[in-house]
């Protein structure tokens, strides 16, 4: 996979043309660890000191430290200077227009990795899960999936549930991450396709089935590990992969 996933450049600008994907992992060291922090906000600051789980903490200032270091690379800015604002359902925001476009961005986390979104113009969500075999697969299902999701879940043997399962799992988020509506959206409202192996990912829109033609979702191919979708508003862009 290290073909599709490249260096961190000198530079690079934001474009709406392309959505750029960045990859780190949560594996740093307390120094790496302690840059991050030295570009949190105070409400950041106090945000990750809630953070009961060890884990959490590392993980929240880590991504948020190189979202900050992310946007100031892409737009020229102080990563200590940018404010997020947060919606009704905590999608975090920059109110902020750069070459006539809103600047938008997702992250997600999982285990050791993190993944960030980040574009001009297109509303996105992104989702990463580690691919765990502990896992009640079909109970799960059942309470999340749509049943044209879980009914396709149930053709798949022992050994090819776990990919399948997550392939659905972040398809789903990574579409409710992008509305921004959270835990409120009704995830029996839309199908996705669940083989992890489709490139050409499926979506139903219930509620109004012109709605899924205003939106595109993509595997996002990361380490053997883990299963990564994004979903974005529009079509017709391109994706670059980036390491950090
Ligand atoms: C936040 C939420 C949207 C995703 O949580 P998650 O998968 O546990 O966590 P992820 O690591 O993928 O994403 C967390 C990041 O998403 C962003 N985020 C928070 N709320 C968000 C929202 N409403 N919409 C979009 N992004 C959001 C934040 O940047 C957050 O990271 P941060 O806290 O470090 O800033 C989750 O609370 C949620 O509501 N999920 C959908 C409901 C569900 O149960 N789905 C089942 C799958 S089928």
């Amino acid at each position: 996979m290290s073909g599709l996933w490249h260096r961190t450049p000198a530079k690079l600008r934001l474009s709406e043309t392309y959505i750029d994907i960045w990859r780190t992992s949560l594996n740093l060291t307390r120094h790496e660890i302690d840059a991050c922090l030295a570009l949190l906000s105070p409400d950041e600051i106090a945000r990750a000191n809630r953070f009961k789980v060890k884990r959490k903490y590392r993980e929240y200032i880590i991504s948020r430290g190189l979202l900050r270091r992310i946007l100031g690379l892409t737009l020229g800015t102080d990563p200590a200077d940018f404010e997020f604002e947060y919606s009704e359902h905590d999608k975090p925001l920059l109110n902020l227009i750069h070459k006539g476009a809103p600047v938008t961005f997702n992250v997600s986390h999982s285990h050791e990795q993190t993944l960030i979104a980040v574009t001009l113009g297109h509303a996105l969500g992104i989702d990463i899960e580690q691919v765990r075999q502990d896992v009640q697969f079909r109970q799960l299902a059942k309470r999340f999936f749509s049943a044209q999701e879980a009914r396709e879940l149930e053709t798949y043997t022992e050994a090819g549930i776990p990919r399948a399962f997550f392939a659905c799992w972040t398809r789903k988020e990574a579409f409710v991450k992008a509305l921004g509506d959270g835990i409120a959206f009704g995830l029996n409202e839309f199908s996705v396709s669940v083989n992890p192996f489709d490139d050409n990912v499926a979506l139903t829109t219930h509620w109004d089935p012109e709605e899924a033609g205003n939106w595109s979702l993509l595997n996002i191919h990361t380490d053997a590990d883990y299963i990564a979708a994004l979903a974005v508003a529009g079509q017709g862009f391109k994706i670059r992969y980036w390491e950090f």
